[in-house]
């Protein structure tokens, strides 16, 4: 599951510019600001692969990243960015719904949620959503780093809350992920889910 080689393909504005290839990818999902450009950049590590910003909205196309010459790693637009008007929330979710409906090579989303604070209900309904269309997904708990409780692997009540929470949606509870970028909790195993998933 090591990363030897990465490569900035392309940014497309509509899902029907994604690049036109059979290898499998993996889509970063998240509220803005939760980590999604970070993550890249540590699982392939280089510091500014994906463009990060301390400012939520930082990522705002469909940027596809290959890894390997063998599989892709797609970075997204954040949703959920509390200043973005109602009618740009809604663009947000036509743009990448077209996105997941459509692209038959996607293996999973990364759903990331933000360890250190309570589940949220955005999330929630993101997971809602993406269950009812039968679209298999991973959650990564992000900032692990910046938990009060321990900066470790430990899941606590935040996460245990969350993963309570989504069974609502789920019969089979989806494989999670605890991580941080900023320590690297969670990079290789994460690497080594994406390595078996790809290979089913
Ligand atoms: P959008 O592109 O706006 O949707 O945001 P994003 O989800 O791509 O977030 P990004 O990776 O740009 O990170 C946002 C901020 O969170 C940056 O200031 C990062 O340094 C910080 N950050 C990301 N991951 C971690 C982490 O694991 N721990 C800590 N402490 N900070 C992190
Ligand atoms: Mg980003």
């Amino acid at each position: 599951a090591k990363v030897t080689e990465v490569e900035f393909v392309k940014s497309s504005n509509r899902p029907k510019d994604c690049p036109k290839d059979d290898r499998p990818e993996f889509a970063m999902l998240g509220r803005s600001n939760v980590g999604k450009s970070s993550l890249i950049n540590s699982l392939v590590r280089k510091k500014e692969v994906a463009l990060t910003s301390k400012k939520p909205g930082k990522t705002q196309l469909i940027n596809h990243f290959l890894v390997n010459k063998s599989w892709y790693i797609v970075d997204l637009p954040g949703y959920g960015f509390a200043n973005v008007p109602e009618a740009a929330k809604m663009d947000w979710f036509s743009f990448t719904k077209g996105y997941f409906l459509n692209r038959g090579t996607l293996v999973s989303v990364l759903l990331l949620v933000d360890a250190s604070v309570p589940p949220q209900k955005i999330d929630l309904d993101c997971a809602n959503w993406l269950g009812r269309n039968n679209i298999p997904l991973t959650f990564v708990f992000t900032k692990c780093d910046k938990r009060k409780g321990g900066k470790g692997k430990r899941p606590d009540d935040n996460i245990r809350s969350f993963l309570q929470l989504i069974r609502e949606y789920y019969k089979q509870q989806p494989p999670w992920i605890m991580s941080s970028s900023v320590t690297g909790i969670g990079r290789n195993e994460l690497l080594l889910h994406m390595s078996q998933l790809r290979n089913y």
